[in-house]
């Protein structure tokens, strides 16, 4: 069965590309997958000039297998750690390298490596990057929906959105919408609001919906320690989550999300709009999952609004949200006063945010810790002076940015 319907053709040559079963594909990072070649669409014009414009036939699919294959090695149980098989993953068939097609020597990838030889393909090389490897690891979900406390209009605009992935194989294959998503099955969403209203618990909750890990990027990280390699690193986040079907985020993305500026005095400014550009490009050959999440961004570019399935305002909570926050902040084990009320506490935290209430159930955690016998309980005055002291403090740097 072929495995794309119509085949592409090069976009500088206009060649039809070719199927090769001798491509590569870079280990998912389990030290119990050994993986090799997959296969690859690649334009002989372009593979004559040395230009490695190849791309990999269906990565999403065989990265699922692979992800499939490790957890359920990862959740099998074995007698000793030493005694868990190692597993090889071939995607190459067994079949002779194409007629004709032989890679130049200095070439980009080798892929006149024998199919099922002994020895195993070396992997496509990482993105060059100046981030650590450690920082594009993605990580396991930390939250699930459970814990996330919103307004019901809010919750219901993020289900929405996310069914597009949940549903992707109805929605783009059965229903062939494949054929007129001008953006192809990419899903970006945009999360905007004050700070500790639940961004961050979203996305984490999202990933962990779609059972994908999440690689956070944080992009005023990446513009202010990264300065002139912003782009490159931006290309390789873009690569390690679609190499790893993880949902990227993108922390802190207020710069990015901005309009690109016309008149460029500065080199920084210039860096931005580079960066930009980079992203939409990225965006735009990106299949996967991606949430940009900012703080209040008036000023949007239109060639990002454009690229949004959604945009999601999160707001501080009322009343209803927030005992509903404080109710989930208290663990079981948190020895409570009898006195402790958490509609009137929901009251008395107006303006807090949930990043507010889980810092002040640690402090007033805290002056009950410091108390001996049965006065080391957490009262309603603990629970009150910490909240207040939080909002004081948030007021009090408010004003002097003002
Ligand atoms: N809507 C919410 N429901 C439940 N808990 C919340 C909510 N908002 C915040 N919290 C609590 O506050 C913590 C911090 O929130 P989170 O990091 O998601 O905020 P954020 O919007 O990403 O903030 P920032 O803009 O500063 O990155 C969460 O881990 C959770 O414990
Ligand atoms: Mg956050």
């Amino acid at each position: 069965m072929p495995l794309l319907k119509k085949r592409p053709v090069c976009p500088v040559h206009g060649d039809a590309l070719i199927l090769s079963h001798h491509g590569r594909k870079s280990n998912i990072g389990s030290p119990l997958l050994e993986v090799r070649g997959a296969p690859i669409l690649y334009c002989p014009a372009c593979h004559e000039q040395r230009q490695d414009t190849s791309v990999e036939v269906e990565p999403a699919a065989s990265n699922a297998f692979l992800r499939k294959l490790q957890r359920l090695i990862e959740n099998s149980e074995f007698p000793s750690p030493l005694q868990r098989p190692k597993i090889s993953v071939d995607f190459n068939p067994a079949r002779a390298k194409p007629e004709g097609f032989d890679m130049p020597a200095g070439a980009i990838y080798d892929l006149s490596q024998p199919a099922s030889g002994a020895s195993a393909a070396p992997s496509l090389p990482e993105p060059e990057s100046d981030l650590s490897l450690q920082t594009l690891r993605p990580r396991e979900p930390r939250q699930n929906l459970d814990q996330l406390v919103l307004d019901s209009d809010t919750l219901a605009r993020i289900h929405e959105a996310v069914n597009v992935l949940v549903s992707q194989e109805l929605l783009f294959d059965t229903w062939n919408l494949a054929s007129v998503a001008r953006t192809g099955r990419r899903v970006a969403l945009n999360f905007y609001g004050p700070p500790g209203t639940g961004k961050t618990l979203a996305a984490d909750a999202i990933a962990d919906l779609l059972g994908r890990k999440i690689l956070v990027i944080s992009y005023a990280e990446l513009e202010s320690k990264y300065v002139g390699e912003t782009p490159k690193n931006i290309k390789a986040a873009f690569a390690r989550a679609a190499e790893q079907n993880a949902l990227l985020f993108f922390d802190e993305a207020d710069s990015i999300l901005g309009k690109r500026l016309t008149s460029i005095n500065q080199s920084a400014d210039n860096g931005i709009n580079v960066a930009r550009s980079t992203t939409l490009i990225e965006l735009d050959n990106f299949d996967g999952a991606v949430i940009f999440a900012s703080n209040l961004v008036r000023n949007y570019d239109t060639a990002f609004l454009r690229r949004m399935l959604a945009h999601v305002a999160f707001k501080l909570p009322a009343a209803e949200q927030r005992q509903a926050i404080w109710q989930c902040h208290l663990p079981e084990q948190l020895p409570l006063a009898a006195d402790v009320d958490l509609a009137e506490l929901a009251r008395f935290s107006d303006g807090a945010a949930g990043g507010d209430i889980q810092n002040a159930v640690l402090l007033a955690a805290s002056y009950a810790s410091m108390r001996k016998g049965e006065q080391q309980v957490v009262a309603r005055r603990d629970l009150e002076r910490a909240i207040r002291f939080i909002l004081d403090g948030k007021r009090r740097i408010l004003e002097s940015d003002d």
